[in-house]
């Protein structure tokens, strides 16, 4: 029989008949923990990380994992045990690094609007640096942390104006996006921020864009920041650092980006061309390190031929898998275990039981399959469940990590009751 193939998946495999995450059988895992189940490698997390760090061997550099795209505990340990830093967006994910043990002194603040608690926050815990937007943050900040006896560590994250070539929700480095300062402007602010006694400037922060799979983009990201360190630096403001944000995309579907050592070493080269290699150099991925590292696992509860479509309806929604319905993402839909003797292979339109015409998974794809097989939804490790609602009040899917040949439960399943925690009924 032909097994699909699972590009981008090496530590997900076909044995026999069977889907393997490492060496633990897949519908094994679905029959004790139930669907819809995200199932993570932690290998492949591993090896997706040992890529950037192959790429900065012998270099200043730190790894702040975007946590963004997956911020569950157990996946935010095995990032701190291995060294790395968190780019956090919000006072809730401090929290989680504080609660995975990570080293708060690693943990880079990024967004457009942190409130001014987020900052008393983060400031309290000592993160390493604030990567700030605007100049009104800019006096927000150095206010707040005056008012507590402070400096805070900044970076001004600058916009580039390069086009990322990936789609517009994703796009952060353009004129028009809310991101960032403008690149013109960015000298006269680094100098208003010198000037704020509740203050210090540390570094400088770009991040253009998401799903980004070539390296042009990075490169002329690369040369308009350097042109800006020399700028801010001739004004004299030192920047100890410099940030080039995350990115990097992963193959869903015939998608071809650059390992990330490869990429790495185009940019240090060029990094060293304009005599900037000894710089600390900081970067903030998130999908590229976990995206194919997860797979969500769904039961086909329905095959509905229709005239124009057919429909096979399946456990996991756009509450668990929210990515095609947002930015029309392609994610694969292989079998589990594909069936013998086969039924009859069909185009399907993979839909989930939310009440939305926008709640699909996948369209058009061929399948052979019937009511009760289970499929896998690959590419499923970066920003699924950290974009997961309770929609239709459906309790958030368990998440496995599989180590070798052991799986452990990082995250239970959401029952009813736990969705509706919280709510207050009427006297
Ligand atoms: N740094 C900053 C400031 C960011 O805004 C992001 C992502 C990252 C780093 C990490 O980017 P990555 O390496 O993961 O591409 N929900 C969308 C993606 C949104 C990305 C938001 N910012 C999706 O599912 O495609």
């Amino acid at each position: 029989m032909l097994l699909p193939a699972l590009p981008g998946h090496p530590h997900f495999s076909y044995q026999g008949n069977a889907l393997f995450a490492e060496a633990v059988r897949v519908s094994e895992l679905a029959a004790t923990y139930g669907t819809p189940l995200f199932i993570y490698s932690k290998a492949a997390m591993l090896s997706a990380l040992a890529a950037y760090q192959r790429g900065f061997e012998g270099r200043d550099a730190q790894i702040c994992y975007a946590m963004k795209a997956n911020s569950s505990l157990a996946v935010l340990q095995v990032f701190a045990r291995a060294d790395c830093g968190f780019d956090i967006v919000s006072g809730g994910e401090l929290e989680r690094v504080q609660a995975a043990g990570g080293d708060v002194g690693k943990v880079i603040f990024s967004g457009v609007g942190k409130t001014q608690a987020e900052m008393r926050q983060a400031l309290a815990a000592g993160i390493g640096c604030f990567n700030v937007e605007s100049e009104a943050e800019l006096d927000v900040l150095s206010g707040v942390a005056l008012a507590m006896g402070m400096r805070a560590p900044v970076s001004i994250r600058v916009n580039p104006n390069v086009d990322p070539k990936t789609h517009p929700y994703i796009s952060t480095g353009l004129k028009g996006n809310k991101f960032g300062v403008a690149h013109e402007d960015a000298v006269r602010i680094y100098r208003h921020a010198a000037s704020l006694d509740g203050l210090k400037v540390v570094g400088i922060d770009c991040h253009i864009g998401s799903q980004i799979t070539e390296v042009t983009p990075y490169l002329d990201a690369m040369d308009r920041v350097l042109d800006l360190v020399a700028a801010i630096e001739d004004a004299g403001i030192a920047l100890a650092h410099i940030d080039f944000g995350g990115g990097l995309g992963i193959d869903y579907n015939h998608d071809t980006p650059p390992e990330a050592d490869a990429l790495w070493r185009q940019l240090l080269a060029k990094l060293d061309a304009r005599g900037y290699g000894g710089r600390k150099l900081m970067i903030e991925p998130g999908r590229s390190l976990v995206g194919n590292a997860g797979v969500c696992i769904t039961e086909v509860l329905y095959l509905k031929p229709g005239e124009q479509k057919n429909f096979c309806i399946i456990d996991a929604a756009m509450n668990d898998l929210p990515r095609p319905a947002m930015y029309q993402a392609f994610h694969a839909i292989v079998p589990v275990e594909p069936r013998v003797p086969q039924a009859e292979t069909l185009v399907y339109d993979v839909v989930g039981p939310v009440c939305e015409s926008g709640d699909w998974i996948g369209r058009d794809r061929a399948l052979n399959v019937a009511a009760g097989d289970q499929l896998a939804v690959m590419s499923a490790g970066a920003y699924c469940m950290s974009m997961a609602s309770n929609y239709n009040t459906r309790g958030r899917a368990a998440e496995l990590l599989v180590d070798g040949d052991v799986a452990r439960l990082i995250r239970a399943r959401e029952s009813a009751a736990d969705t509706f925690r919280g709510e207050l009924l009427l006297p």
